[in-house]
Formats: C-alpha cells, sequence, structure tokens
C-alpha cells in the first residue's frame, strides 16, 4: 500500500477536495483500491461522504488506543474500493492525550495500525489539517509521499519552508518520505496565477506538478451532492485531478 499526505499548513487550499478526488480517481480510471484517512477535526472528508459522527470509532481512536483492530475504524462509502476512517471534534482531545502518553512512541502510532492493512488496499490518501500537530506528524511517518496543494495568492507560500522542514524532520522515523510537488488548486488563467506558477518554477526549490486545478462552481455543488467529480458532471477539475494522477503515477 503506498500512503500519501494531502498537506498544506495554509486552510482552503483544497487539501479536503483533492484528497477526495485523487483518491477516487484511483478509484474509478486506475481500478485501485483505496482507503481515505480523514486527519483533520473539521471532518469535511467524513462529512462529504455522509460519514460524521460520534457513535463510531475514528482516527482519534487509532491515535490513543492500543490494540485496536483497524478495520473496526473503517467505513464503506457509497462507491465500491473507496473506504474511509472518518475523524470529528475527538482529534482534538486526541492530539493533547498523544502528547500526554509518553509511555510508547507517539509518532508511529498511525503507521504501526497501517501496517495490519498490508495487502488490503493499493493507496492510502490521507486529508491532514492545516496545521503541524500530532496526528499530522503521525500522518507524515505513516506516508510515503506528500503533495501539497497550493491556492496562489499573496499568501500562499506561508508556511511552506516549515513543511518542508517538518518533512525533514520526520525522515528521523520514515526515511522513505518524498515531497513529490506542489500543485495549483484553484487556478484562474490571470497575472496573480500565472505569477504564482512562475515563482514556483523558478525561484523555489520546490517541484511543481505541471497539472494545474482549474476553479468551477461545480466543485462546491460536489460537497452537497457528496459526489466526487468524476461522478458528478463533466467539469474541467474533474479532468484536471485525471491529469494529476496521471502525472503522479508516471513519476513513482
Ligand atoms: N477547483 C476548485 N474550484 C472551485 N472551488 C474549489 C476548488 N477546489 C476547492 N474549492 C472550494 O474551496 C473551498 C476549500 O476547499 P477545501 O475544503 O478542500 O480546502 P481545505 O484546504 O481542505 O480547507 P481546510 O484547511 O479548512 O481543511 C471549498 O469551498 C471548496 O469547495
Ligand atoms: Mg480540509
Amino acid at each position: 500500500m503506498k500512503t500519501i499526505s494531502i498537506i498544506n499548513l495554509k486552510g482552503g487550499v483544497a487539501k479536503t477536495i483533492s484528497s477526495i478526488n485523487i483518491a477516487y480517481t484511483l478509484v474509478e480510471k486506475h481500478g485501485k483500491r483505496v482507503l481515505l484517512i480523514d486527519n483533520d477535526k473539521q471532518g469535511n472528508t467524513s462529512k462529504f461522504f455522509n460519514l460524521h459522527g460520534y457513535e463510531d470509532k475514528s482516527i482519534a481512536d487509532l491515535l490513543t488506543e492500543r490494540g485496536l483492530d483497524i478495520k473496526s475504524v473503517i467505513k464503506e462509502t457509497a462507491y465500491e474500493r473507496l473506504d474511509v476512517i472518518p475523524a470529528n471534534m475527538n482529534l482534538l482531545r486526541a492530539n493533547k492525550e498523544i502528547l500526554l502518553d509518553v509511555s510508547r512512541p507517539q509518532q508511529t502510532r498511525l503507521s504501526k495500525y497501517l501496517r495490519q492493512l498490508e495487502g488490503e488496499y493499493d493507496y492510502c490518501i490521507i486529508d491532514n489539517a492545516p496545521d503541524i500537530n500530532m496526528s499530522v506528524i503521525n500522518a507524515l511517518v505513516a506516508s510515503d509521499d506528500v503533495l501539497v496543494p497550493i491556492k496562489v495568492d499573496k499568501f500562499a507560500f506561508d508556511g511552506l519552508e516549515q513543511l518542508v522542514e517538518q518533512i525533514e524532520d520526520v525522515k528521523e522515523f520514515n526515511d522513505k518520505l518524498v515531497f513529490r510537488g506542489c500543485f495549483i488548486t484553484m487556478f484562474q488563467k490571470n497575472g496573480v496565477n500565472i505569477q504564482g506558477g512562475e515563482y514556483l518554477n523558478s525561484y523555489t526549490d520546490y517541484p511543481l506538478f505541471h497539472t494545474k486545478i482549474r476553479k468551477t462552481v461545480k466543485v462546491d455543488e460536489t460537497t452537497f451532492a457528496g459526489k466526487p467529480l468524476l461522478d458528478y458532471k463533466k467539469t474541467t477539475a474533474g479532468e484536471d485531478y485525471e491529469a494529476l494522477v496521471n502525472e503522479y503515477l508516471k513519476m513513482c
């Protein structure tokens, strides 16, 4: 199983939309079995698939409890080959609890649980919170690859340096981790977006995917429909996620 963390310390850059659509593209276009992990207390990925709640176990339990069967935390979606580990506000408490419990390693809890799933899924996609906390560090320790969605505006590159530093730090626990690159989301053909892309290409060391995800109002519509783009309507953003996944698969 290959695990990909979708992450950016900034909020609202399309981490969740990208996680959902990259996961579904792998399922629909490449026939892969995908586990999508919601690693954000906001629970947006869980809400998207109508899997948000407090009755059942969630990522918070995996991070704080020993000896669970990870399968007891996994939920099926309406789509074959696409399952979800949900999140809710309990993740807030879990992040504090991990820090207080020094009786066992704090950074490797998720990666240990994911090992139980070897052979069950082809990919695991982790939708992270716009933060660096213990649950995000657990995600990075459990990941092979990191993808960073970027929405181009004045603040677009804030926190990137810190994120790259964090990725380097995590290599102490996980030396297979690779920063595969940034990709531009909510792209509009205007000066700001074009300059932002040029900046990333020429003035920084950060790798940048060639594919840009175009902005379309239909993305907001999919959040109400609870359907990934490829199962909704023909959309530019849906085509772009397909191209992004192809670009990613070619580099691996
Ligand atoms: N390609 C797109 N075109 C138009 N709107 C988009 C696109 N991608 C994402 N959005 C919208 O942008 C908003 C933020 O997206 P999303 O929730 O995925 O960001 P996020 O980075 O996960 O945010 P948070 O940091 O709060 O978790 C949502 O309203 C979403 O519908
Ligand atoms: Mg999100």
